[in-house]
């Protein structure tokens, strides 16, 4: 049987500013893959971004069962991809892979100035 699941977070991107400012590369590269570091760093405020990718990774664990951190699933196993419209895409690699099956995952991402969040449905 195909795993289903939702999931849901809400970062507050005073948060990863925090954690980008005093932390930098290392928290990016611990955190998002180098197609989700392009894509955040050019944009006009970079900190929106990275929340927005740190919900989906939360919530995507959610989905997927919670605990996910303790079997190791690594913070790159879950990546946003972006398609051309914009429209933001799941992809899951390694363990995180393993966990959802055959079963599809789904994003959503919204974010301010101040707050970003993100929905999972794995279905
Ligand atoms: C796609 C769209 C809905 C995004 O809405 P928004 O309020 O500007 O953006 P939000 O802050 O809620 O969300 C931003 C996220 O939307 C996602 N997004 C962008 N384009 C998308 C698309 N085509 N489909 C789904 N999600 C999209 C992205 O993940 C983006 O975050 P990111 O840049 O960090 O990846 C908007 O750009 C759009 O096309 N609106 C059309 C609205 C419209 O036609 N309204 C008519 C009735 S009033």
């Amino acid at each position: 049987m195909k795993p289903a699941g939702i999931g849901i977070d809400l970062v507050e991107v005073s948060r990863i500013r925090e954690m980008l400012d005093k932390h930098g590369p290392r928290f990016k590269e611990r955190t998002f893959t180098s197609g989700e570091i392009t894509y955040c760093d050019s944009c006009a405020d970079p900190a929106i971004h990275y929340a927005a990718r740190f919900a989906a990774k939360e919530a995507a664990a959610k989905a997927l069962g919670t605990g996910l951190w303790n079997e190791g699933v690594n913070w790159t196993d879950i990546e946003v991809v972006r398609e051309d419209s914009g429209r933001p895409v799941l992809v899951l690699h390694g363990a995180a892979k393993q966990h959802a099956g055959e079963s599809a995952c789904l994003v959503s991402l919204t974010h301010t100035r101040d707050l970003a969040m993100a929905q999972v449905m794995l279905a």
